[in-house]
């Protein structure tokens, strides 16, 4: 961790990380409101959901990572923008969705560019696959959405089969989403982009539908 973030995660972490506990969390609690929660795994350094959390002071931001220096950044970028609406778990995300997150209590979940796991023995461990995809299902409200982005392209299909066969989710668009205009780049994605890797999006909500990816 630089300076800055260990300094932002020894003031800050007491004030905005909530600590792992196998109890489903109350969120009105957590964040002193009702409004959506939008569920953040593997946030990184956490530009985008500060970026977001800035800009959509209507919804609570929950992000789950391991990463301690990202958790640091995220944690100064918090504390710069004056953002009252962001949460961190600095735990595994597999854990806390299965003992934390609330059954239908989540108005969205954003997974982007999660590991890639390239290797094909390692496959197993990525985390957009069957069962976790219906684990996260269960835990999103009637008509919140699951987008998910990768410039993995074996990932990306193998999610979106994935997701396709699980019950409780229905794809908003034939195949892969377009890009959606409000998801802020990461610097993560722009040197993806500038090797040649091809970006592909998913976007798809649990019954009822209330919103498509634009397609
Ligand atoms: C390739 S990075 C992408 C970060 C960010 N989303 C971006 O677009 O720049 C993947 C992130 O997921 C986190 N991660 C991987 N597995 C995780 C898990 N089981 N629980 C929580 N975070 C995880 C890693 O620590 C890493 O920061």
């Amino acid at each position: 961790m630089s300076a800055a973030q260990q300094k932002a995660y020894a003031e800050l972490a007491p004030l905005f990380c909530v600590p792992f506990s196998p109890m489903p969390l109350d969120f009105a609690a957590i964040f002193g409101n009702k409004n959506p929660v939008i569920v953040e795994i593997g946030f990184g350094m956490g530009s985008v959901t500060a970026a977001l959390a800035g800009s959509h002071p209507e919804l609570n931001y929950l992000g789950i990572e391991v990463f301690k220096a990202g958790i640091g950044k995220l944690l100064w970028e918090i504390d710069k923008r004056s953002l009252r609406n962001v949460r961190i778990i600095e735990h595994d995300a597999v854990e806390c969705a299965e003992k934390m997150l609330p059954d239908s209590g989540i108005s969205g979940f954003h997974i982007f560019f999660p590991d890639p796991w390239h290797k094909k023995r390692h496959h197993k461990r990525r985390l957009v696959q069957r069962p976790f995809i219906d684990l996260l299902a269960a835990k999103l409200a009637p008509g919140a959405y699951f987008y998910f982005v990768s410039d993995c392209k074996d990932y990306a299909e193998s999610a979106l089969a994935g997701l396709n066969a699980a019950p409780l989710l229905t794809n908003t668009c034939n195949g892969f989403a377009p890009p959606q205009s409000w998801r802020p780049k990461t610097k993560f994605e722009e040197k993806a982009a500038a090797a040649g890797r091809e970006i592909r999006e998913l976007y798809f909500v649990k019954q009822p539908a209330y919103k498509t990816a634009g397609c």
